[in-house]
């Protein structure tokens, strides 16, 4: 029976990340992996138990009151907050493959013939991961959740510390294997893999942080799946293959999309490049009237909006769709552009967009959006700097270039939305805002286009 459940559970995992590869099926697919997972407990946890009536009080009780507290979590959380949510969770992944490594190496400690060596190594390695994603997830949500102190964690020579620490846990392994009477070995060894957790993720710059935690995501996938192996649980070994591919895919699909090697993000990223054109006079900016921005909008045929990491921090979707409904009411066709990388996670504009009941057929791709814009009367750009920077083609000096980008200047006009002169995530100035068709229109974005409505309402 329970290897029934436990294939039908597998195929729904497997199914419900299919059905998520698209937004529209997106939310289905979740609730068939929801399912899934549900299945796979009751298979490999509670089943077992029908023996031991009174273990069963035990385990329930915990698994009821996380699933409460994990439900009321979710349910709460801001969108904004997604990637600090995601973090916590996937560094209790890791702990839980720290306990169940623990308690199956003391029964090897205890009755050696349990285990063969080569078992004994994976689960130290299965150890090892757990700790690092425990402690390096925890500490990437600190990141990413603007705590002071979890930027001055670096220390000095910290890339050799790191190396030193890896070649003391590998030495110290192989003894502890050799001489299992020595059970103050494996204290080390989780002692030192949970630092090396913190000086792993210690350098690398907070922005840089979903990078990380999807990397941190395969590690535990990759930790579940070797436990899997060990206990002969087939969905565990499934779903920890499917975590540690898909993490492992999203870390490499990020890293190409913002053009920089996993190396460079892991040894603490951006800062380190070269400044291109970012001190030099480019010349003066255009700015736009409310008046004449929202007449230019009002009379355009194609409006394409490009979302980013701005109309996150402004919490404008809303009004954004708002404009999109006045303009569609005037004959207007409003897309959206979505560049992979924009925001600060994977799908975050999406995301936001969803928010605010945008229709999914009107987000394009990158390189339908690139098609477009040379049929488009006015591209505009909320919020979004790095996407839509043309040093990425123009200057090979650029720490963008080579990152594939929206071409948006190949519009007839561009209108730029945001608060300042200020770079974006890279840090670099943007030669966009000095061109010819280009204007600015300055202020925060809730408080623009709040304006930029009211103007279309009088027209
Ligand atoms: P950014 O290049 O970071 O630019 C965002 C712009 O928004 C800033 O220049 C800022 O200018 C403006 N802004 C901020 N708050 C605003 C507000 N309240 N109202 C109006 N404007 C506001 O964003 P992007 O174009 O979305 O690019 C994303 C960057 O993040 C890329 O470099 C990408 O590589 C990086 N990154 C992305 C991810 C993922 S997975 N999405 C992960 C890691 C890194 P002002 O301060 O002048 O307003």
């Amino acid at each position: 029976m329970d290897k029934i459940l436990f294939l039908i559970s597998a195929f729904l995992l497997v199914w419900g990340l299919r059905l998520q590869s698209d937004p529209s099926s997106a939310s289905k697919g979740n609730k068939l992996a929801g399912i899934g997972m549900l299945l796979a407990i009751f298979s490999a946890i509670i089943m077992p138990l029908e023996e031991s009536f009174s273990n069963l009080i035990w385990v329930v009780s915990p698994l009821v009151l996380s699933a409460i507290i994990g439900f009321y979590i979710a349910k709460n959380i801001k969108m904004t907050s997604m990637p600090q949510m995601v973090s916590i969770f996937n560094g209790l992944g890791g702990l839980s493959a720290v306990l169940l490594s623990y308690a199956e190496i003391n029964k090897w400690l205890i009755n050696p013939d349990s285990y063969q060596t080569e078992v004994v190594l994976v689960l130290i390695i299965s150890l090892f991961i757990g700790s690092v994603a425990f402690t390096g997830s925890l500490l990437a949500f600190a990141k990413l959740d603007g705590y002071k102190w979890s930027e001055r964690l670096t220390l000095p020579f910290q890339h050799i510390i790191n190396i030193i620490f890896i070649a003391l846990i590998i030495v110290i392994s192989f003894y502890f294997i050799d001489d299992n009477s020595a059970q103050s070995y494996l204290y080390i060894i989780i002692i030192l893999s949970l630092i090396y957790g913190i000086f792993f993720v210690a350098p690398i710059g907070g922005a840089d942080m979903p990078v990380v935690i999807s990397l941190l995501n395969s590690f535990t996938g990759i930790t579940a799946a070797l436990t899997g192996i060990i206990f002969g649980n087939i969905v565990m070994l499934l779903g920890g293959i499917l975590v540690g591919a898909a993490g492992t895919i999203l870390t490499i699909l990020m890293c190409n999309a913002m053009n920089r090697s996993l190396l460079n993000v892991l040894i603490g990223g951006f800062s380190s490049s070269s400044s291109s054109k970012e001190d030099k006079e480019q010349g003066d900016v255009k700015e736009v009237s409310d008046s004449d921005f929202a007449v230019q909008l009002f009379y355009s045929k194609q409006v394409i909006i490009i979302p980013g990491y701005g109309l996150a921090v402004a919490q404008a979707q809303k009004l954004c769709k708002e404009i999109q409904e006045l303009l569609e009411n005037n004959d207007v066709e409003v897309k959206y552009a979505i560049h992979p990388v924009a925001g600060r996670m994977p799908g975050h504009m999406n995301v936001l967009l969803a928010e605010a009941d945008v229709d999914y057929s009107k987000l394009i791709e990158l390189d339908q959006a690139n098609e477009e814009f040379k049929s488009t009367d006015v591209a505009v750009i909320i919020g979004a700097n790095d996407v839509v920077n043309p040093d990425a083609i123009d200057d090979s000096s650029s720490p963008l270039f080579g990152m594939p980008i929206l071409k948006v200047w190949e519009s007839t006009s561009t209108v730029v939305l945001k608060r300042s002169m200020s770079a974006g995530y890279a840090g670099v100035q943007n030669p966009l805002f000095f061109k010819e068709n280009n204007k600015m229109y300055f202020g925060d974005a809730k408080e623009s286009l709040q304006r930029l409505s009211t103007e279309l309402k009088n027209l």
